[in-house]
């Protein structure tokens, strides 16, 4: 059994979870030439407000929310079903990266990172699917990150988070598929935004957040599950999760500068 994609996303109704800079602002671009109807969420109200002024008449609505407000989360969806009655994709593309290290290991900075990274996307996808469910249609995207895959250097917040995305998403893609809904990973690996400005080392394989948007919009279309880009540089990832560990952590000192 193979879960559904999206073929035309015209008219569709896709709720984006951080539209307002990076991945999700160029999904929301990319979703608004496809003709889709999209509601635009994340904090920064200013920015949502420029996008949805280059849509056309009634096809953006602006949900201003921070996803680590429960009540904002709720309110957000209940003005989406007020105005569509349900959604068809939920996109949910927000996150933060606080590099970190054992030397200043701040269990404040993993708190906030798990509660945006990993409660942030449960919140949602706890809102959105009873509506899916008794619909037996619909579909759930949560970007996550290739830094999931293991651990890797400075990521002792961000990695556990997205780590744990992955395992969110394995498991309910075995409750999701006999119903007829479709659960869509994405797993970028590095991609030019606000958030990657801050490394100060040469990034692999760097791509553009138009050319993540473009993997992920056809990832979905096509119903794939594990959406991850770029090719050459996830795939080496995958390639390198499956070794043994004093093989995996050799490889990795000697390409991360540590
Ligand atoms: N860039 C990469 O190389 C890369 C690689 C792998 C995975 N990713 C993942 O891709 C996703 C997007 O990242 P990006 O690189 O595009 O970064 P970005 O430009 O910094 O965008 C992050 C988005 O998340 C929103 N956001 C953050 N905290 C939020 C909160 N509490 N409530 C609501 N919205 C919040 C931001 O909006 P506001 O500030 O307006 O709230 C913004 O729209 C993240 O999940 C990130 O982990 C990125």
């Amino acid at each position: 059994m193979k879960q559904k994609g999206i073929d035309n996303f015209s008219g569709k109704r896709v709720w984006v979870i951080g539209a307002s800079s990076g991945i999700g602002e160029a999904c929301t671009q990319a979703l608004l030439r496809a003709g889709a109807k999209l509601a635009l969420s994340s904090r920064r109200v200013d920015r949502l407000n420029t996008l949805a002024a280059s849509a056309a008449l009634n096809q953006a609505l602006v949900v201003p929310i921070d996803v680590t407000n429960p009540a904002q989360l709720e309110a957000g969806y209940e003005q989406i079903l007020q105005a569509w009655g349900g959604i068809d994709l939920l996109l949910f593309v927000s996150g933060v990266y606080v590099p970190l290290r054992a030397d200043n290991f701040d269990i404040k900075v993993v708190q906030e990172t798990i509660d945006a990274n990993l409660l942030g996307p449960m919140r949602a996808v706890a809102l959105v699917l009873p509506e899916m469910l008794k619909a037996h249609t619909g579909h759930i995207a949560i970007v996550g990150s290739v830094a999931g895959y293991s651990g890797l250097p400075k990521a002792l917040a961000y990695g556990p988070s997205k780590a744990a995305i992955i395992n969110f998403c394995e498991t309910l893609y075995y409750d999701l598929l006999p119903q007829g809904l479709s659960v869509h990973m994405i797993s970028p690996g590095f991609v030019a935004t606000e958030a990657t400005a801050q490394n100060d080392f040469e990034m692999p394989a760097l791509i553009s957040a138009k050319e993540a948007a473009t993997e992920i919009l056809a990832g979905i279309q096509k119903g794939e599950f594990d959406i991850h880009f770029p090719k050459r540089f996830s795939g080496f990832l995958k390639f390198l999760r499956i070794l043994p560990y004093p093989v995996y952590f050799w490889i990795v000192r000697r390409f991360v500068k540590i």
